[in-house]
């Protein structure tokens, strides 16, 4: 069988089990390792038995690769995947694509320009429910939307942001839960809710010693006049994830593993108009979707994609610039919440640009750092 020959770039927690995936799938060869971190790179080229860089551009010009996955911390990944596009390679970027905007944008244009193929790591878009709830979005079978909540509770120790000195530092990561955690689930809601217009968000440090946000409430505008809600956190130890939208002919809800969905008899503006009894209510049908699939999900499945796209032309699970539309939402809130006003989509990249300037001028180095390289364990699974 044809394999895609991979190197990886960044070989820390998930770098590595992105090499093990690389190693185990039929579809591709792992040819080398490259991490800024001589020793981190050479033991994982020694450990693997492949050839090992310090230097991405060396690695990317050594000719050994056709494609590369980039697993460093978000600062990295768009000028790494602009190199590789311009010689030719094929990119599979961990997410987020970029932190900013514009970075974003440069990437996508590389992209184009190269004609190479341009994945991103959203392992989530592989899980069936997920998979399901885009398709009856995409149906039509909700009618038009007029109501979207997502509530992104998640959980981290202050051990856990210290154990990197990049981690929750505007310079090192360039934001907090929104730019680390909650890209998954935000490309999830705006794949099913589209993308909201305007975005007005509060932002804060609300328990943890770190310089970024750590909690994030946002209201939400959308073209046609609807309007939504958004919540994130890593304070938050009880899920599970919690995602509703409501349209004209019926109501989706995700809640942890639970895809529901309630088909209103009567589509609902109508209803409202029309009923004429005072305590008239609108009758609807509530079904649990059952979510049945062997299909193969998680990182590994995206890896695959990106080698059958390339090998045999595959349909991207995730295209390349789809990727902007959560880091537009991430920027949209930060920019919101630091300045204390609505933010229309498209994000103006020269004020976000000037504003990470600034908050990158601000940061200060970690007072703790105990240095670890670790997935985490449950969410690898996935
Ligand atoms: N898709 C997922 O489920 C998932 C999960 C965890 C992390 N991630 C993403 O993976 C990326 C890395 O996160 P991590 O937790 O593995 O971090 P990590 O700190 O464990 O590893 C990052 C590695 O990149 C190396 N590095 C830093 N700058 C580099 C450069 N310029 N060139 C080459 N190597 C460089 C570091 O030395 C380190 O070994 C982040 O963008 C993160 O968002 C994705």
């Amino acid at each position: 069988m044809k394999k895609l020959k991979i190197g990886v770039i960044g070989v820390g927690g998930m770098g590595s089990a992105h090499c093990n995936s690389v190693k185990n799938l039929e579809e591709t060869e792992l040819v080398f390792v490259s991490d800024i971190d001589e020793n981190v790179a050479k033991k994982k080229g020694e450990e693997l038995g492949v050839k090992y860089f310090t230097d991405y551009k060396e690695a990317i010009k050594s000719g050994l690769a056709e494609g590369v996955i980039i697993a460093t911390p978000h600062w990295f990944h768009p000028e790494i995947a602009v190199f590789a596009f311009e010689n030719g390679l094929h990119v599979l970027s961990e997410k987020p694509i970029a932190v900013k905007v514009s970075d974003a944008d440069k990437m996508i244009e590389a992209a184009k320009k190269s004609g190479k193929i341009f994945t991103i790591m959203f392992q989530r878009r592989t899980e069936p429910i997920f998979m399901k709830a885009i398709e009856i979005a995409k149906s039509g079978a909700l009618g038009e939307i007029h109501k979207t909540v997502c509530i992104d509770p998640w959980y981290r120790t202050q051990a856990y942001y210290n154990s990197g000195g990049w981690r929750a530092t505007w310079k090192g990561e360039g934001g907090g839960v929104l730019i680390n955690q909650a890209p998954h689930t935000i490309d999830l809601f705006t794949c099913i809710g589209g993308l909201p217009k305007k975005i007005y968000a509060k932002t804060r440090t609300k328990m943890h010693d770190i310089e970024v946000e750590d909690e994030v409430s946002a209201f939400l505008e959308y073209e046609n006049g609807s309007w939504g809600y958004y919540y994130t956190s890593t304070c938050e130890p009880v899920g599970p994830l919690h995602m509703e939208f409501t349209g004209n002919k019926g109501k989706l809800v995700i809640r942890g593993d639970t895809l529901t969905f309630y088909s209103f008899e009567y589509p609902l503006k109508e209803s409202i108009e029309k009923v004429e009894s005072m305590w008239g209510s609108l009758k609807y049908t509530e079904e649990k979707i059952e979510i049945t699939s062997n299909i193969q999900r998680g990182h590994s499945a995206i890896i695959r994609n990106f080698a059958r796209a390339v090998l045999y032309g595959e349909k991207l699970i995730v295209n390349g610039e789809e990727g902007l539309n959560s880091v537009e939402f991430i920027n949209a809130c930060i920019l919101s919440g630091k300045k204390d006003k609505s933010v229309e989509i498209p994000v103006d990249r020269k004020e976000y640009d000037q504003l990470m300037e600034e908050l990158k001028k601000s940061s200060k180095p970690k007072k703790v750092v105990k240095e670890e390289r670790i997935t985490d364990p449950s969410f690898a699974k996935k």
